[in-house]
């Protein structure tokens, strides 16, 4: 993986490992995986999060399975890979690479009439999709930079984003946070504004940690602070990334998505999307068809180990929202700008 301040992901003697990111900024340490049940396990928990990172684990967790399963057989594979997608349900990549391993598999077996050497085949397949990542992501800020510059001006920016969508999430630069960073880079950011993304904090903690060992001047908001933020003029941009865009351009991503695109809207902010194609999924139509991924009741009700909620009470902690299309000023993925977000864009631009 192309250098970034720290490494979030590593396949060094066929091993993966990952930083344990819930411990994150407090604590640096990595956690060894070395069969699928603990890849499904870091991925379940959230020692690894962020769609296009949950991705790339998937790649490897596949790895480590055919890895152990010298002599296995295609149906066997793909029994190994459906269990590894029920980890978590809404960020599409996990099922997009592991179809891709699928496919990988019964092209080789055409091929060559065996598997003998897909394990290596596999490993160099799987290291190829972070290698890309970086010219990707790289290409869809430059494509953001030149929008922000006709819809808002030359900047510097004041911009905010939601969740977390940096390195640790997404792979060199980032999707969301890679826009910021590289307007960074340019001179482009006067400050931007982390939400702080109850109840998990990804805001709060990882946005914020990458944030600060970039060097970009930032602040942390909690989401109640939207509204206000932005009446008071205070930004200019938000944007976010992707767990699942469907084919009308709905998209799932962190809970509390949803409202800060209708504030934005409401105060005529522009809400960007940034999201690698790995990210969209044409099988379903609508937001409706999404599966909002419904986390344990505990995440709201301790912090840090501690409860602070009455024993008594309980809580409903879903995971994801959906902005519905309309409210996005534009979608960016490698391919290109969606703009308008609709359908008939969609496609236009995902086809090329
Ligand atoms: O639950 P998480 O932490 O895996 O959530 C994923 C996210 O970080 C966001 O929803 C993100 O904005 C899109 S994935 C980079």
């Amino acid at each position: 993986m192309k250098q970034t301040p720290v490494i979030p992901l590593k396949w060094e003697n066929e091993t993966l490992i990952l930083i344990d990111q819930r411990k994150l900024p407090l604590i640096e340490e990595y956690v060894h995986v070395t069969n699928i049940e603990q890849a499904f396990d870091a991925i379940n928990v959230m020692v690894v999060r962020g769609a296009p990172l949950i991705g790339f684990s998937a790649l490897y967790g596949m790895c480590l399975w055919v890895k152990n399963h010298p002599n296995f057989n295609l149906e066997e594979l793909k029994k190994a890979g459906a269990y590894l997608n029920e980890a978590r349900p809404t960020a599409v990549n996990l099922g997009y690479e592991i179809k891709r391993v699928i496919e990988l598999a019964e092209s080789y077996y055409n091929e060559k009439k065996s598997f003998d050497g897909f394990y290596k085949k596999l490993q160099d397949f799987s290291a190829k999709q972070i290698e890309d990542i970086y010219e990707h992501n790289l290409h869809m800020a430059k494509l953001a930079e030149k929008e922000l510059e006709e819809r808002v001006g030359p900047g510097p920016y004041r911009l905010i984003t939601l969740c977390n969508t940096g390195f640790l999430a997404c792979g060199p630069l980032g999707t969301a946070l890679g826009v910021i960073t590289y307007l960074h880079s340019k001179g482009k950011i006067e400050h931007v504004y982390a939400s702080e993304t109850r109840p998990y904090l990804q805001g709060g903690r990882l946005t914020a940690y990458e944030l600060s060992k970039s060097n970009i001047p930032h602040s942390i908001v909690v989401e109640g602070a939207h509204s206000y933020l932005l009446r008071s003029g205070l930004v200019q941009g938000a944007f976010i990334g992707a767990d699942r865009i469907v084919k009308n351009g709905d998209t799932a991503n962190k809970i509390g998505s949803s409202t800060l695109a209708i504030v934005c809207k409401h105060y005529d902010v522009p809400f960007y999307v940034v999201a690698p194609s790995s990210s969209f999924d044409l099988e379903a139509e609508t937001g409706n068809d999404i599966h909002i991924e419904l986390r344990p009741e505990e995440e709201i009700l301790y912090c840090a180990e501690k409860r602070i909620a009455p024993k008594e009470s309980k809580a409903w902690n879903p995971s994801f929202d959906v902005t519905e299309a309309s409210l996005i000023e534009a979608t960016f993925c490698e391919k290109g700008k969606i703009k308008p977000v609709n359908k008939d864009e969609l496609i236009k631009v995902l086809e090329k």
